[in-house]
C-alpha cells in the first residue's frame, strides 16, 4: 500500500481537519475546497501531517466532531451511476478499468447512458493541445447538462471529476477556470476517488495529485470496459524516466515504477480463464521493465542497451526484465496472443528478440517509435539514439524475426526541423516500410525541456504541409505493403461482426491489421470435412484476396488455433520488398 494510501485510511472526517489546520489535506495534494487556499498556504510541512496522523490513528472522531465524511472503508456509492468518458492512450482505457473497479468495489455504478448519471468521469489526456482542447469544449457541454440537472428536484446533482493526466498537467486550475469540475484525481490517486466523491457530495471540490513513487495498482484486478472483448489491456509499469524534450508524459505519470511480475502473471491466468485470447502489455516504456523485488534474473545480459542508444537516467540493475517478464507472461496461455506497447528503441537486446521470434504467441509486431529520421533533431528530442542505430536496430530485429512487422509514431515541425532535417523522416519512412504509422505534428508543451530552453519555430502552415506529406507517405507505404500480401494465408483472430456489414466478421492478423471476411461457416480444422460457424474469439485462417492501406479482405478456410498454426508470419519479407522496389531510388 502506498504511502499516501495508509495515512487517508487515518483520516477522521473533513471537518475535523478542517478545524484542527486545513493545510493537512493540501499537504496531500486534497484541497477540500479553493475557498481556503488562504488558510492553506501558511499550513505545516508534510513531516507534521505524519506526525500528527500517527497521533491519531488509534483515536475515534472527537466527540464535537460532525462526522461528514467517513472513514474510507465506510464510504459507500450506494448505486450512483458513473459515466466514463475516456481520451488518450490505452494506459488510460486501462486505468479507467482501475478506476471502475475501485469504484464498483464502493457500490457504485457503471452506466453508458449519460442521463441516468450522477457521476460524469472524464479520463484525459495531456500530450497534445489539441487533445485538451477536445476536453475543454466537452466539459462545456458537461456543465450545460449540469445545469439543467440542477434544476430537478428529485435527482441528485451531477458531479463531474477530471482525471488523468491533464488533470495531473493543470491541477487546481482546472477547477478555476472550469467552475462545474468537482473532483480533480491524477493518475496516482484513483484509490483515493471513493474519498474525493465523498467529499464532492458535501458541495466541496476536491483535488488529489500527489504523483507516487510506487503505486502501480498491482491488487487491482481491472474490470473491462468492453466486456464481451476477446481482448484485454495488462498495464506492467508506469511512469517514464526518460524526458524526451518534447514530451509532457514524465511530469503527468511521474516517475518509472514496474508492478511485481507475480501480479501480472496472476492476472493474466484470471483473463485467461474468463476467456481472453489477446493480453497487450502496457506501459510508457515496457522494456525496461524491472522488477526489483524480485532479485534473481533468468537472462544474462545485465543491460539491455543495444549499441548505439543511450539514456540520460541511470540504469537500473538487478532484478526480473522485460524478457523475463515476457518468458513467463507468454507461457500461461499458449492461445493467447501477447501484444506489447510502447517499448523505447533503447531496451531491445536480442533475448528479447529472440523470444518473440520463438514464441508463436508472441506477435511478430512491434511498435518501433522512432518520432524523426534526423540524427540532429533526434538529439534535439532527446531520444538517446541516432538514424543510423535506429536503422541497425531495424535490420538487427528483422534478422531475428523474419516477417517482423513494424509500427511507429512520427513528429514533424519540432524546434528548429529545416525542410532537409525533415525530408529524412520521409525517407525512414518509406526505408523501413512500416505496417502502421501514427503521425503528429509537434505541440509545445508547457515545463518540458523543450519548452524551456528551445524556440516553437516551424511555422504552423509548415507543420501543415509536413504532416500532409507524412500521411501521403504512410497510406502509399502501407497499401504496398498490405497489397503485397494478397494471396496468403494468416492466422487471424476473430473479434466478432463487422461494424461495416452484418454479413462479415472482423479479426487481427498478427500485425494487429483489421481483416474482413464473409461470415460463413467453415472447417472444424485443416483436415476436416465438418464445418461451423466462426464467433468471436476463434482463431481461423484466413486467404488474403484485396487490400487497401487500412485493411485487408479474404476468405475465411478454416478453423485453427496458434499452436497448429504456429506463427502466421504477418510481414511480407521487407527487405527483399525494399530492394525490389527501390532499385531507382535512393531510400535510406
Ligand atoms: N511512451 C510512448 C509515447 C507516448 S506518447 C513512446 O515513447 O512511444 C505517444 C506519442 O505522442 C509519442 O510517441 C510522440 O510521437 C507523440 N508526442 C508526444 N509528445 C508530443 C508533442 N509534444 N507533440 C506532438 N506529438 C507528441
Ligand atoms: Fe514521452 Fe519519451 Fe517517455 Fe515516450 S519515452 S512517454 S515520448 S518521454
Ligand atoms: Fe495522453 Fe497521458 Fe496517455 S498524456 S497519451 S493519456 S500517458
Amino acid at each position: 500500500m502506498s504511502l499516501s494510501l495508509r495515512i487517508l485510511r487515518y483520516f477522521p472526517c473533513r471537518r475535523f481537519f478542517q478545524r484542527r489546520n486545513n493545510s493537512f489535506l493540501r499537504n496531500f495534494g486534497v484541497s477540500a475546497s479553493l475557498q481556503h487556499k488562504a488558510n492553506i498556504k501558511d499550513g505545516p510541512g508534510l513531516e507534521h501531517f505524519l506526525a500528527n496522523s500517527v497521533i491519531h490513528k488509534d483515536l475515534e472522531p472527537p466527540p464535537e466532531a460532525e462526522v461528514i465524511i467517513p472513514y474510507l472503508d465506510q464510504i459507500s456509492g450506494d448505486g450512483q451511476k458513473v459515466f466514463f468518458d475516456v481520451y488518450g492512450c490505452q494506459m488510460n482505457v486501462n486505468d479507467t478499468e482501475v478506476v471502475w473497479s475501485i469504484l464498483k468495489n464502493k457500490g457504485y455504478e457503471k452506466t453508458e447512458d449519460i442521463r441516468f448519471a450522477d457521476i460524469i468521469l472524464v479520463v484525459t489526456c495531456a500530450i497534445r493541445e489539441g487533445a485538451e482542447t477536445k476536453v475543454w469544449n466537452q466539459l462545456r457541454n458537461y456543465r450545460g447538462i449540469k445545469n439543467a440537472r440542477a434544476k430537478l428536484k428529485d435527482r441528485l446533482p451531477l458531479k463531474i471529476g477530471v482525471l488523468g493526466c491533464m488533470a495531473e498537467r493543470l491541477k487546481e486550475k482546472l477547477v478555476e477556470k472550469e467552475k462545474s469540475v468537482d473532483i480533480v484525481a491524477g493518475p496516482d490517486s484513483y484509490r483515493d476517488l471513493p474519498r474525493l466523491l465523498a467529499i464532492s457530495r458535501d458541495n466541496q471540490t476536491a483535488v488529489n495529485v500527489m504523483l507516487s513513487h510506487d503505486e502501480t495498482y498491482a491488487d487491482v484486478m481491472p474490470i473491462r470496459l468492453n466486456e464481451s472483448s476477446r481482448s484485454a489491456f495488462v498495464s506492467i509499469m508506469r511512469g517514464c524516466d526518460n524526458m524526451c524534450s518534447y514530451c509532457i508524459v514524465p511530469f503527468t505519470r511521474g516517475r518509472e515504477r514496474s508492478r511485481p511480475i507475480a501480479s501480472i502473471v496472476e492476472e493474466i491466468k484470471v483473463l485467461s480463464e474468463q476467456g481472453i485470447k489477446e493480453v497487450t502489455l502496457l506501459g510508457q516504456n515496457v522494456n525496461s521493465y524491472r522488477d526489483l523485488s524480485e532479485q534473481q534474473h533468468f537472462f544474462s545480459a545485465e543491460t539491455n542497451m543495444a549499441k548505439g542508444f543511450k539514456t540520460v537516467y541511470k540504469i537500473k540493475k538487478g532484478g526480473l526484465r522485460f524478457a523475463d517478464l515476457l518468458d513467463k507472461v507468454s507461457l500461461v496461455d499458449p492461445e493467447m496472443r501477447i501484444r506489447f506497447t510502447s517499448p523505447h528503441p533503447k531496451d531491445f537486446p536480442d533475448e528479447v528478440l529472440h523470444l518473440i521470434n520463438e514464441r508463436d504467441n508472441i506477435c511478430k509486431n512491434i511498435h518501433l517509435p522512432a518520432q524523426s529520421g534526423n540524427s540532429e533533431v533526434l538529439q534535439r528530442m532527446r531520444r538517446g539514439y541516432t538514424r543510423e542505430a535506429y536503422l541497425e536496430l531495424v535490420d538487427h530485429a528483422r534478422e531475428i524475426i523474419p516477417n517482423l512487422s513494424l509500427s511507429s509514431d512520427f513528429i514533424c515541425g519540432f524546434c528548429g526541423e529545416t525542410d532537409a532535417e525533415f525530408d529524412e523522416t520521409i525517407t525512414l519512412m518509406e526505408g523501413v516500410m512500416y505496417n502502421w504509422m501514427y503521425i503528429f505534428p509537434y505541440s509545445l508543451r508547457e515545463k518540458t525541456h523543450a519548452h524551456r530552453r528551445m524556440e516553437d519555430n516551424v511555422p504552423l502552415e509548415v507543420k501543415k504541409s509536413r504532416f500532409e506529406r507524412m500521411s501521403v507517405t504512410m497510406r502509399q507505404t502501407t497499401e504496398r505493403l498490405n497489397k503485397s500480401q494478397i494471396g496468403r494465408k494468416q492466422l487471424i483472430l476473430v473479434e466478432g461482426t463487422s461494424r461495416k456489414s452484418k454479413l462479415d466478421y472482423a479479426g487481427r492478423n498478427e500485425a494487429n491489421l483489421k481483416v474482413i471476411f464473409p461470415a460463413e461457416p467453415i472447417p472444424e480444422s485443416v483436415a476436416s470435412v465438418s464445418c461451423r460457424e466462426i464467433k468471436a474469439g476463434d482463431y481461423v485462417v484466413v486467404e488474403v484476396r484485396s487490400a487497401n492501406s487500412q485493411s485487408l479482405q479474404g476468405k475465411a478456410l478454416y478453423h485453427s488455433s496458434v499452436r497448429e498454426y504456429g506463427s502466421s508470419a504477418v510481414g511480407p519479407d521487407t527487405r527483399e520488398l525494399r530492394a525490389k522496389e527501390t532499385q531507382s531510388a535512393v531510400v535510406i
